[in-house]
């Protein structure tokens, strides 16, 4: 059972009650997707290439915040975006209706969102000239893809709430999925997250963390 609930700079966010955490930080669902997955995340992997499209893999897509900034993003800027997100337990679109999300997005990017939700989940949709979007309805430890990606987006629940997403073997099934060069970033910044990471051939970089936390972690596949 998922609870609707206010986080702190005013942007909903759902409470699980089943894993006892919130779907974002409880100091702000917006600032922390803006801050770590659109900023750390897709402005900077954009900025490290040369060509105007970027693929991204999300793990846990739940409500679509973070991939809703990122279509803006693209629409705003002429940049390809082929989106894949990973969803163990997809959300109705009832529930995501009610999250007040699309006040953040133009009318016409939360239409193209919402009003393909449902096919989302069974097939890749064409939602603009520039997006694509696909939903795999799986576990990460289930997933596989023909292709790699330029960025990962980790976005799991945290280690104390489902430390099967942040053991050595899950971490290293998800970087396996970018390319050399590709970004992965996540809120979280733990020991064990960063030797994972390093021991899967990446770079690590402490930055800032989005308003309420410390640091975040970001790396390149090196
Ligand atoms: C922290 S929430 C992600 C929030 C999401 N990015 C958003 O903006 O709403 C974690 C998500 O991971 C999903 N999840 C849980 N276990 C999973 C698994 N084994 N594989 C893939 N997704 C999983 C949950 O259903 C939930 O949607």
């Amino acid at each position: 059972m998922n609870i609707l609930t206010q986080t702190a700079d005013g942007s909903n966010t759902l409470f699980n009650e089943t894993i006892g955490e919130h779907y974002h930080s409880a100091h702000g669902a917006l600032q922390e997707s803006k801050h770590v997955f659109l900023e750390a995340g897709l402005k900077y992997a954009i900025s490290q290439k040369e060509e105007q499209e970027i693929s991204v893999l999300e793990v846990g897509f739940g409500t679509g915040l973070n991939f809703i900034l990122s279509f803006a993003h693209s629409e705003e800027h002429n940049i390809q975006l082929n989106y894949t997100g990973i969803e163990a337990f997809p959300l109705s679109k009832e529930v995501i209706e009610k999250t007040g999300y699309d006040q953040y997005v133009t009318p016409a990017i939360w239409q193209k969102f919402i009003s393909n939700y449902e096919g989302i989940l069974t097939q890749k949709q064409v939602l603009s000239s520039h997006c694509e979007l696909e939903i795999a309805h799986t576990t990460l430890s289930d997933f596989k893809a023909p292709q790699q990606f330029d960025v990962l987006y980790y976005d799991a629940f945290s280690v104390q709430h489902q430390p099967e997403m942040w053991t050595n073997e899950m971490i290293a099934h998800a970087c396996s999925f970018l390319k050399v060069g590709g970004i992965f970033v996540s809120y979280a910044i733990t020991g064990n997250l960063k030797r994972a990471v390093k021991s899967c051939g990446f770079s690590i970089e402490k930055l800032p963390g989005a308003p309420g936390k410390r640091e975040m972690l970001r790396a390149t596949k090196l």
